[in-house]
C-alpha cells in the first residue's frame, strides 16, 4: 500500500505479485495515456532490467516499484530525478532500520562499530556495508499530451541479493532487518514525496543534490571510472551542480563524468 503522504498527495498505485518489468507496466501506461502520478508494484519480476541493458534480478519477496509522472522542466533537470529517487530511498530506508544501524555512511563501508552504513552510490545505487542493496533505472518516454514523461524504477533487494552478478550485493535480510517488501514501499513512497517536492520548488536540483551529497559513498577517495572499454582513475572531488561526477586526475585536472562504472578504493 502507499504511505499515508503519497495517499495525501493523490498518488495512485497498482500492485501485482508478479509481472515481466514494473517499468515496462509504466512505459505501457504512459503509452496509454496516464497521465502520471502512478506507482506500479511487484514482488516478484521475471524481466526486470537494469542499467545499461543489464538484467536485474527480482525474486520473490524482494521490491520492485516504478513511478510515471510527466514532471516539469528541461530535459537536463528531469535527468536529476534519479538523484530524487536515490534521496527518498536514504530517508525510507532509514525510515524503517533500526536504530542500531547507521543511515549515513561517510564511506560505504562498515564502520569499526559493525554497524551498517547506508551509503548512495554515484550513480543510482544505494549501498549497504559497502554493497549494492537497490538500484534505481530511469527511463523516459513521450507521454500522450507530447511531453516527456518519466519512469522512475527502483528495486530494493529486501528477502534476497542477486547470486553471481560482477559486485557485491546484499539484501535487508543479510543485514538482519526482516521487513516486507510492502513496508519498504509504504516508507519509500511517502520519502518520495518529501524528495520531489523539494526538487520541484524552484531552488529544488541543488537542494536534492546537496542532500544527495551528504549521504554519498566515496567523495573524496580514489575512484576509477569506466564507460566503453575507457578507465579514467582519480580522486572523487564532488557532484556537480547537474549531477555529474568530477574527477580529479594525478595532474590536478579535472574531468566532468556523465555516465560510467565506478569502483573505489582503486588508485
Ligand atoms: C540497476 O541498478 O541497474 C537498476 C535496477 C533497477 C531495477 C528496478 S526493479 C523495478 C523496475 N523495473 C525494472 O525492470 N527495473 C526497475
Amino acid at each position: 500500500t502507499l504511505g499515508g503522504k503519497a495517499r495525501d498527495a493523490g498518488y495512485r498505485l497498482a500492485g501485482f505479485d508478479t509481472i515481466g518489468s514494473t517499468n515496462s507496466e509504466a512505459l505501457a501506461a504512459a503509452a496509454a495515456g496516464d497521465p502520471g502520478g502512478i506507482w506500479f508494484t511487484a514482488l516478484q519480476q521475471t524481466a526486470g532490467r537494469g542499467r545499461r541493458g543489464r538484467e536485474w534480478h527480482s525474486p520473490h519477496g524482494n521490491l520492485a516499484a516504478s513511478l510515471l509522472i510527466v514532471p516539469d522542466g528541461s530535459p537536463d533537470t528531469i535527468a536529476t530525478l534519479g538523484f530524487v529517487a536515490g534521496v527518498a530511498l536514504n530517508a525510507g530506508l532509514s525510515a524503517i532500520l533500526p536504530g542500531g544501524m547507521v543511515r549515513i555512511g561517510i564511506d560505504g563501508a562498515d564502520g569499526a562499530d559493525g554497524r551498517s552504513r547506508i551509503a548512495l552510490k554515484w550513480p543510482n545505487d544505494v549501498l549497504a556495508d559497502g554493497a549494492k542493496l537497490a538500484g534505481i533505472l530511469l527511463e523516459t518516454t513521450k507521454a500522450a499530451d507530447g511531453r516527456q514523461a518519466v519512469i522512475v524504477g527502483i528495486g530494493v533487494n529486501v528477502v534476497a541479493a542477486p547470486q553471481g552478478v560482477p559486485y557485491p550485493a546484499t539484501s535487508l535480510r543479510t543485514l538482519g532487518v526482516e521487513r516486507s517488501a510492502e513496508d519498504v514501499f509504504e516508507a519509500l513512497s511517502d520519502a518520495w514525496v518529501d524528495a520531489f517536492s523539494l526538487w520541484n520548488d524552484g531552488q529544488g536540483v541543488g537542494a536534492v543534490l546537496a542532500r544527495w551529497r551528504g549521504a554519498a559513498a566515496g567523495i573524496g577517495a580514489p575512484v576509477a571510472i569506466s564507460q566503453d572499454g575507457v578507465t579514467r582513475r582519480g580522486i572523487f572531488e564532488t557532484i556537480d551542480s547537474s549531477g555529474r561526477l568530477i574527477i580529479r586526475d594525478d595532474d590536478g585536472a579535472r574531468h566532468p563524468i556523465t555516465a560510467g562504472d565506478v569502483h573505489f578504493g582503486a588508485t
